[in-house]
């Protein structure tokens, strides 16, 4: 990890790009990975919005642990060298696709959540508002209907389903966060990639623009990427990454 190490320490900016595998260290599991979620049949339908105007059960069965657990997960090795690296002065912002809220929780301040996240709520049919714990308070209500194998899905008085701010595919991207991450990537001279596979776009896209704009990009991820031949390097393994990374700015204390 010497030439990444030393690129953090030099870098004029440098910014990141976060996927589901930075969680993979903290129990949550990855999409297409070895052991990913989308291994199981049909498990694409969950985060499709057709799917979820057709039939919400279908996301709420899917993710009742995964997203509905996620208040019992703890931000893992990667989450919390990001925030030495933020401490020592030496990341500008995290973009992330993951839905996880695990960078906040672990206590870095510019995070761009490119995918969305559950932290609300609305209803699909008159727009009222529940915030996640509100969610969470009326599913685990309901645990015993899912147990009996009927899926709960959350409705508000209206009888319209609940949707999480959770980006679906055929849905657009939130526009703001979006627009964070791409000028983080255009004006970061040193672009981490961190646990992703690069397969979703437009997220995927945004190594490209730090390589468009002379910067160098870095991937750490188990798994090759499409963006392989245009990085500086790739290293297979974050926990290495991150012990790297808490080795060298252990001189930025934690509060
Ligand atoms: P993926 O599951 O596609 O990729 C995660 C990558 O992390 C895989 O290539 C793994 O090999 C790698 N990985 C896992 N654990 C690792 C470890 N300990 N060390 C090194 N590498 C490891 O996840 P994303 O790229 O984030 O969309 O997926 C993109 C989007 O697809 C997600 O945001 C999600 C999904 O549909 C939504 O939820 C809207």
């Amino acid at each position: 990890m010497t030439e990444l190490i030393e690129a953090l320490k030099s870098a004029k900016k440098v910014g990141v790009l976060t996927g589901a595998g930075v969680s993979t260290l903290c129990g949550i599991p990855d999409f297409r990975g070895p052991q990913g979620l989308y291994r199981q049949p049909d498990a694409e339908r969950i985060f499709d919005i057709d799917w979820f105007d057709r039939d919400p059960s279908v996301y709420y069965r899917g993710c009742r642990e995964l997203v509905y657990g996620l208040g019992d997960f703890q931000p893992g090795p990667v989450h919390t060298a990001l925030v030495r690296l933020e401490r020592a002065g030496r990341l500008a912002g995290i973009a992330t696709q993951n839905i996880d809220m695990l960078h906040q929780k672990a206590g870095s301040s510019h995070v761009y959540e490119v995918h969305g996240s559950p932290v609300v709520h609305a209803c699909r049919h008159c727009g009222d508002v529940k915030t996640f714990d509100e969610i969470v308070a009326m599913i685990e209500a309901n645990g015993g209907a899912a147990k009996l194998g009927e899926p709960y899905v959350p409705r508000c008085a209206c009888g319209g389903p609940y949707k999480p701010a959770i980006t679906f595919f055929g849905e657009m991207l939130p526009e703001a966060a979006f627009r964070s991450a791409q000028e983080l990537a255009i004006s970061s001279d040193v672009f981490l990639v961190l646990g992703t596979s690069l397969t979703v776009h437009p997220a995927a896209g945004l190594p490209r623009l730090t390589l468009q704009a002379g910067g160098k990009v870095f991937i750490v991820n188990g798994q090759p990427t499409s963006l392989d031949d245009y990085a500086v390097r790739r290293y297979p393994d974050l926990k290495e990454f991150a012990d790297a990374v808490c080795a060298a700015f252990a001189t930025s204390p934690l509060s």
